[in-house]
């Protein structure tokens, strides 16, 4: 079993992320040089910037797929979307025109780096009580939880899952990222990685040198968790529910 990356922009031309197939498919190789198996595509909604349709998602993940299979590149490609919150996501979600993560009730959300605790917080409980599960994308990102990491543990109790850049951990953003994701890791509070792959350079699909620290500082049943088991179970497993 190879990791599960829930978080890259490996769909070429849609956002900044991969710019052409060639790209994709150069990213797809290292990934899978990693130890990756299974990747889901999560182009960014960001409303008057980058939208990417749940029609448009699928489609390129077909051709990509395609691509990777006639090179024997052997990673598994998902629908999803990292979506913006905006306000008048619920709805956009409820008539199918943006893709959750794998048809799941999980959905990739991200916020500014800025916002505030209030207005993120509010946001889980509008989703949630629309029946959706946010995944909150990068939370090493939001000042509002660098300054008070129990938040972090608040908003998992409302039933949000905590994703984290697997960089972030190995310390490639910088060493307040990386204080604070391990600790979170300490506190097993972290629930999924991703590497939030947008090119061949800075933000690189590496993964092993963050798992390579996982199964020294955790205990295998976590790291295990967190590298592939958690999205597994929970975002691949039915297959049938794929949009
Ligand atoms: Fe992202």
């Amino acid at each position: 079993m190879g990791f599960v990356d829930i978080h890259s922009h490996i769909l070429p031309g849609m956002d900044d992320g991969a710019q052409d197939l060639e790209q994709a498919l150069q990213m797809l190789e290292w990934a899978s040089r990693e130890g990756t198996s299974h990747m889901i595509a999560t182009p960014h909604y960001k409303q008057g910037k980058y939208r990417a349709a749940k029609h448009s998602v699928l489609e390129r993940i077909r051709l990509l797929q395609e691509a990777a299979r006639e090179q024997g590149i052997p990673i598994r490609i998902y629908p999803g979307t990292e979506i913006l919150y905006h306000g008048e996501l619920e709805e956009k979600l409820d008539r199918g025109e943006l893709c959750t993560l794998n048809g799941s009730e999980y959905a990739l959300i991200e916020f500014l780096p800025l916002e505030e605790f209030y207005y993120i917080r509010n946001a889980a409980d509008q989703l949630l009580g629309m029946g959706y599960r946010p995944v909150l994308a990068h939370v090493e990102r939001y000042r509002c939880f660098l300054k008070d990491a129990d938040r972090v543990r608040e908003i998992k109790d409302m039933g949000c899952r905590i994703q984290v850049n697997a960089g972030s951990v190995t310390g490639q953003f910088g060493g307040s990222a990386k204080r604070f994701v391990r600790k979170l890791i300490q506190e097993q509070i972290v629930d999924y990685l991703g590497t939030d792959t947008h090119d061949l350079k800075k933000r690189n699909p590496a993964m092993k040198a963050c798992a390579e620290y996982l199964y020294q500082k955790c205990s295998r049943w976590y790291a295990d968790a967190i590298l592939f088991e958690n999205a597994m179970s929970e975002l691949l497993t039915d297959l049938s529910r794929r949009p």
